[in-house]
């Protein structure tokens, strides 16, 4: 297992490239079981959760042909079934149900198990197959769902906002016989592009990107290209990095709209904001403000920027308020900023941090993807040699991390444990 050494203290200055959004990549990998001929991505991040989709798709036995980061999904799967042992190592491994039973009307699928950040249960992805005609059997911790005739157009309405059981009613619907609504869909931007590369292969979508999302079914699904969104939660990433180094980032390659939400905070914490067509360039040369953020879903301040944000309010000035609505035990890198000597009090689900000047190195240890990419920006802000140890979360959802980050000025370097 490798682990990180972080000389830090850095202001950072630089651009960097964003990568294609890992939550975009994984629900269009999924889209492509369901393409009657060759579905093409440009852009998919080379991530560990993206080979372990392509993994688990080659395992139900499409074929997929890889060129530098052009991805070819194609044929026909040999297998309806997705074991536990490929499921367990990525949640949304789950995005294969909706277009495993659409196409052909049945499906085994295992339940991802317990998750780091919560129970993080798949009822509603379950639920809206059943809303769209489908039986659903649970048993030895299987998903056996079936639809002898073909998946039939309904109203689903989400009692909560879930982006992962949207894309699997997407999906679904997009090869269901007649209409389908779905009522109180998430809205994120991976949503939007889903809806885009689901339309370019043929479906009958409309309203993606709002709370009510139409699909006309339609018989088959062919062929398409599409290129992979850029990843706003790496690129707000990089801008909490910019900002807690005082230093100057640009960002480029993205869509700045998404992520209104966190630029409007980071200018109210003192930083400078330039945004242009598909670049933003963010700067800092004082100490951050404290100010109160809630997380919720999109247009809201992103949970999976959450963690990195609290590394930001922990060296801010003043005390700040940070509340987790999405999900239930998503402070996990707390304990760990507190061996940095961050000053965090949790309670319930929010977290009252006091910003201090200065944190402090030490041995830490990453506990999940957006957790991990928190200390590291923590050790950047730090001077001092900072290790982080069992980084194979950062994996999951950063392409060329260290790199990116080096080439702005970090020193940051992987050793083996
Ligand atoms: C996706 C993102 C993840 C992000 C999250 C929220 C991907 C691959 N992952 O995860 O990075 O943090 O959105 O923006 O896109 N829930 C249920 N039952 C369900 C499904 C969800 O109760 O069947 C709950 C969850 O426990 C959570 C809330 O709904 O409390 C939102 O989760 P959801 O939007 O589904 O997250 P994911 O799609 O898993």
């Amino acid at each position: 297992m490798d682990k990180l050494v972080i000389d830090g203290g850095q202001k950072l200055s630089g651009s960097i490239k964003i990568s294609g959004a890992k939550n975009a990549a994984l629900p269009l990998l999924a889209s492509g079981l369901m393409c009657s001929g060759t579905l093409q991505l440009s852009n998919v991040p080379e991530l560990a959760d993206t080979v372990s989709m392509i993994e688990l798709m080659e395992h139900l036995g499409v074929q997929i042909a890889r060129t530098d980061i052009k991805i070819n999904i194609s044929g026909e799967a040999k297998t309806l079934d997705a074991p536990y042992e490929q499921v367990r190592k990525m949640r949304a491994s789950i995005l294969v149900l909706g277009p495993l039973l659409a196409r052909y009307g049945s499906v085994k699928v295992s339940l991802p198990g317990g998750c780091a950040i919560g129970t993080r249960p798949v009822d509603l992805h379950i639920w809206a197959m059943q809303q769209l005609g489908a039986i659903v059997e649970l048993a030895d911790g299987y998903i056996k769902a079936r639809c002898k005739n073909g998946l039939v157009g309904n109203k689903i309405v989400f009692p909560i906002v879930s982006v992962g059981a949207t894309e699997n009613a997407m999906m679904a619907a997009s090869l269901a016989k007649g209409r389908t609504q779905i009522i109180n869909a998430a809205r994120e931007p991976e949503i939007i592009d889903l809806g885009n590369c689901l339309n370019a292969m043929g479906a009958k979508i409309t309203g993606h990107g709002t709370d009510t999302i139409i699909i006309e079914g339609v018989d088959t699904l062919s062929n398409a290209s599409h290129h992979v969104i850029a990843d706003r939660i790496e690129a707000g990433t990089f801008a909490i990095a910019a900002v807690v180094t005082q230093g100057d980032i640009t960002l480029r390659d993205i869509n700045p709209i998404y992520l209104n939400s966190l630029f409007a905070v980071l200018e109210q914490t003192g930083a400078t904001i330039q945004i242009g067509e598909d670049w933003a360039r963010i700067s800092s040369n004082s100490r951050a403000k404290s100010i109160d953020i809630a997380t919720q879903p999109y247009p809201g301040f992103p949970t999976d920027l959450q963690a990195q944000y609290m590394c930001l309010m922990a060296t801010a000035d003043g005390s700040s308020k940070i509340t987790e609505t999405i999900f239930e035990n998503r402070f996990m890198h707390v304990p760990e900023l507190m061996r940095m000597s961050a000053d965090i009090q949790i309670d319930g689900r929010s977290c009252i941090v006091h910003g201090k000047p200065d944190l402090k190195p030490a041995p830490v240890m990453a506990t999940d993807l957006r957790a991990s990419v928190c200390l590291v920006l923590a050790a950047l802000a730090t001077a001092g040699k900072t290790t982080i140890s069992r980084i194979y979360h950062l994996d999951r959802g950063y392409a060329n991390l260290e790199e990116k980050l080096n080439n702005c000025g970090a020193r940051i370097q992987r050793q083996a444990e």
